[in-house]
């Protein structure tokens, strides 16, 4: 069977306003990023991922919505992203958006009707309590930032319940009124041409919020309409959700009992992410093993989306306290580095201490593993976060395009930027930038640009299935396999900082012509797979059968 287009993807997240200013107004905006197509297209993404684009108060990035049909004014026009979707597609990237409907701005009209009178149409599009909720203090996102889950509104004269900050209330997806809006938002997009959607907050969207119990109950078949819709609008519209939740709950979120998938077609892999991170901290792979094995077996068309960081604080809440202690012990040892006593709000590059051969290390087992690769705008480069700025904008600063003022991001003034640029030391735009990396065949750039080729080169990765290969290997290595129709690739990492050599002829029958197509430097032929060296934090890749497709 022809693949589906999204896991052979290779998905690229960016926030339109801090990515590349056309006017010199300081906010990044869509013009500006259509003048960068070529160069995500030369690293060899296929699908962008836009943080939210529509109108916003702005007080969470972007994720509360004043308009869901609409773009930004700071950020362009319509017409502006319908170019944008079309100068997309000729270099055959696709588009999704940021799907958030959870809640809305308390700025919203909907809302303000809703607040202004009891017999509002709107009313009943929010989750309302006349009581005082028992669980008012319970299930907040962002503790520290966030005090309550229910917030007296004195213009309503009752309780409206807010999962996020209090300026985001929730939407009531029980009423159906709610429910035929969400559809008509995803379908107005995907008639525009975006090729889906990362939704946010999914278990939250389905949440039948019942004041006092701060555990109620799901309308999982929401979902499913959602989906069903969407796919009759555009058959190969793909929904990725952002859906934290316990490995238990992970497959209804996929489908239903009857194990098709019919519900979400991929989910961001937390669990994972959470586990390669200890895995890198302890230079030990035995939390990845365990993910690979632990992780429910998904529906034929269900796909883990993987990452490393996201736009958001590294969650580590699913690993035991024991575990979340090791990695801020190794990866974010200043408290000022933490977030929500759960995670870390920092990027990859700097918690790996700069180090290339680590770096390189960790994208190659996240591109590698099973699953489509989703990654962060500028962690291709390498840059870094600024801690002095609050909460998660210290991971959400401009591109470095140059070393030129403003890191290239924009013409306007230092003190008119939407975030200050990263400057000086290891990491400020003056040495890590696309400029300095471009035409230098050894940064890490032009690294990511051939890994990508590459795995271009090895589609059995996030078309086949993946497996750890259950073998005698040194300390610090792990082997895991990927098989389709197309062959086997074989992949060895080594997460820890000792040489060795790995013996893994009890694959020799199954390897036709070994070779090695991919490695941090170049090894010795493979021959018999039996003395297969491996450098400290090395790795390679290995296609060990190809078959014509
Ligand atoms: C999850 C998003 O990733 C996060 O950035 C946002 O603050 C919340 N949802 C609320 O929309």
């Amino acid at each position: 069977m022809e693949p589906r287009w999204y896991t052979e993807a290779v998905i690229y997240s960016l926030d339109v306003e801090t990515f590349a200013d056309s006017t010199g107004d300081g906010c990044g905006d869509i013009r500006g990023l259509i003048g960068r197509l070529d160069y995500l297209s030369r690293l060899g993404i296929t699908c962008l991922w836009l943080a939210p684009i529509h109108p916003s108060p702005g007080g969470d990035d972007g994720y509360d919505v004043t308009d869901f049909y609409g773009v930004d004014p700071r950020l362009g026009t319509m017409g502006d992203f319908t170019e944008l979707l079309h100068r997309a597609a000729n270099l055959g990237i696709k588009v999704i958006l940021d799907l958030v409907v959870n809640h809305t701005s308390d700025e919203h009209p909907w809302f303000q009707a809703a607040v202004s009178s009891r017999e509002s149409p709107y009313r009943d599009w929010y989750v309302w309590s006349d009581e005082e909720p028992a669980d008012r203090f319970e299930g907040m996102v962002f503790p520290g930032e966030q005090s309550e889950t229910w917030t007296w509104h004195e213009q309503a004269g009752a309780w409206y319940y807010h999962r996020f900050y209090d300026f985001q209330p929730d939407l009531d997806v029980a009423n159906p009124a709610v429910r035929e809006e969400i559809l008509k938002i995803a379908a107005f997009w995907l008639h525009l041409g975006v090729a889906g959607f990362r939704i946010d907050a999914v278990p939250f969207i389905i949440e039948l919020t019942e004041a006092g119990n701060s555990n109620s109950p799901k309308d999982f078949p929401f979902i499913t309409d959602l989906r069903q819709h969407c796919q009759w609008r555009r058959g190969d519209a793909m929904l990725l959700a952002e859906a934290n939740v316990e490995p238990a709950d992970l497959v209804r979120y996929f489908g239903d009992e009857g194990g098709s998938n019919n519900r979400l077609h991929m989910l961001f892999d937390f669990m994972l992410n959470g586990r390669v991170v200890l895995a890198l901290a302890r230079e030990d792979p035995e939390p990845v093993i365990d993910a690979l094995r632990d992780t429910p077996k998904l529906p034929a068309g269900g796909q883990w989306a993987t990452f490393l960081r996201n736009h958001d604080e590294i969650d580590l809440s699913r690993l035991t306290a024991e575990q979340r202690a090791e990695v801020f012990e190794r990866f974010g040892p200043d408290p000022d580095m933490h977030l929500y006593d759960r995670g870390i709000r920092r990027r990859l590059a700097p918690m790996l201490a700069g180090d290339r051969r680590r770096i390189e290390l960790a994208y190659s087992l996240q591109f590698t593993l099973r699953g489509t690769p989703v990654l962060r705008y500028g962690d291709e480069i390498g840059m870094g976060e600024d801690l002095s700025l609050p909460g998660r904008n210290a991971i959400r600063t401009p591109m470095q395009w140059s070393a030129e003022p403003n890191a290239g991001f924009s013409s306007a003034a230092a003190k008119k930027l939407v975030r200050p640029v990263i400057s000086g030391g290891e990491f400020g735009y003056e040495t890590v930038n696309v400029d300095a990396q471009r035409h230098d065949p050894a940064s890490l750039l032009s690294w990511f640009e051939r890994m990508i080729r590459t795995l271009r080169e090895s589609p059995e990765v996030g078309v086949g299935s993946c497996a750890h290969v259950d073998a005698v290997l040194p300390d610090g290595v792990l082997a895991h396999r990927a098989d389709g129709d197309t062959g086997t690739m074989l992949f060895l990492h080594n997460l820890a900082d000792r040489p060795c050599t790995v013996d893994l002829s009890m694959l020799a029958e199954e390897a036709e012509r070994p070779d090695w197509v991919f490695a941090d430097r170049t090894y010795p032929p493979v021959n018999g797979l039996d003395q297969l060296e491996l450098a400290g934090y090395g790795y390679r890749w290995i296609r060990l059968k190809r078959r014509a497709a």
